[in-house]
């Protein structure tokens, strides 16, 4: 045994490479088990003369330190490796599929529905093909009242060639699954009514023949106005920040008595005045009131038991200020230029 030999055992070792557990194994043995290399050249130790023993000594101990630093990076690099293997999905295909995206007005109403959940409220759906009765006649439109007007119909034909309009319509909005909930159940009624609602208008930026609603009926005893006002107030601070106020201005529903607007302070200028708001700080997102008495009498509901509030809001009004869209139409047109900026929601 002599130094170059120690030396040139070093340069081995540093070279050393095991690709398998088996691999690892047989270099263990090569040179760091009992019979192995650096074992047999501490037993020539022995041989070697006094005076070079010291420096022998330290060269050996370094070896075995080396020899054993490199097993051990070798097999944390293959421990490395299998486990890397063992995370790769085979089934996955070699293409990377194109996911689409949820749709802003689905994202925006599942919120919605999510905030007053948190509130008792549940959802309610039902048909868009209504008859006049539940869009209109239990919601205290009275028959040729100029009521009707405020919401231009799309009546569907019976048959063939009658122009005359008909029972049978396409539903002005989903107070109509409100009539339908009202007529089945007693209160407390806490629902939620989502959904497609159609008008007969012409298409520009700012409307369109269909939008989407979501509204909302309570009814219990000792039902109040101030009750609707925190319930409304609470989904405005939830839906568009802590900051944001709201104010109600009175209005006219058949359905309701009080009536209102609901306006939110502008949350694109925060309330300053800008273009969207008309510089006027506010802008209106929903119409609501209490239950008119009659509807609820209309509904087989004892209106001097119970009262209840309702609310009615555009989708794509919410959409609109929650994401800045200026155009209705890009809601409809699925242009996935459009819809792909929501893919992060
Ligand atoms: N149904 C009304 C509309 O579509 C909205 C509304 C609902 C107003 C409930 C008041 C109460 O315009």
């Amino acid at each position: 045994m002599n130094i170059d030999n120690i030396q040139a055992i070093a340069e081995d070792i540093k070279r050393m490479q095991a690709a398998s557990p088996e691999e690892l194994e047989q270099l263990r043995l090569k040179y760091l088990s009992k019979k192995g290399v650096i074992a047999s050249l501490f037993g020539a130790f022995r041989d070697v003369a006094a005076e070079q023993k010291k420096e022998f000594g330290q060269k050996l101990n370094l070896l075995k330190q080396q020899a054993q630093e490199r097993f051990d990076q070798l097999k944390e690099e293959i421990e490395a490796q299998k486990e890397k293997a063992e995370k790769q999905d085979l089934t996955r295909t070699c293409d990377s599929i194109a996911l689409g995206t949820r749709h802003p007005l689905s994202l925006v109403k599942e919120e919605i529905i999510n905030i007053f959940s948190r509130i008792g409220f549940t959802v309610a759906e039902g048909p868009e093909v209504e008859d006049d009765k539940h869009v209109f006649g239990m919601l205290n439109f009275a028959p040729e009242h100029p009521a009707r007007d405020m919401q231009d119909t799309f009546f569907i034909e019976k048959e063939k060639g009658i122009q005359k309009p008909t029972d049978i319509l396409l539903r002005t909005h989903t107070s109509s699954v409100q009539t339908r909930v009202m007529t089945t159940q007693q209160p407390p009624i806490r629902v939620l009514c989502p959904g497609r609602v159609y008008r007969n208008e012409a298409i520009s930026a700012r409307a369109h023949c269909f939008f989407h609603q979501v509204e909302g009926l309570y009814i219990d005893k000792n039902v109040s106005f101030a009750d609707l006002r925190q319930a409304l107030l609470y989904f405005a601070k939830e839906m568009f920040g802590e900051n944001t106020k709201i104010r109600l201005r009175p209005s006219y529903f058949p359905f309701t008595e009080p009536s209102a607007e609901m306006d939110i302070s502008c949350n694109i200028c925060g309330g300053t005045g800008c273009g969207f708001c008309k510089q006027t700080g506010w802008v209106e997102i929903l119409g609501c009131g209490m239950v008119d008495p009659n509807v609820l009498e209309s509904c087989g509901i004892d209106s001097k038991v119970y009262s209840g509030f309702a609310f009615g809001m555009g989708v794509e009004r919410i959409a609109n200020l929650k994401y800045s869209v200026k155009d209705l139409r890009l809601f409809s047109e699925n242009d996935v230029r459009f819809l792909e900026q929501f893919e992060a929601c």
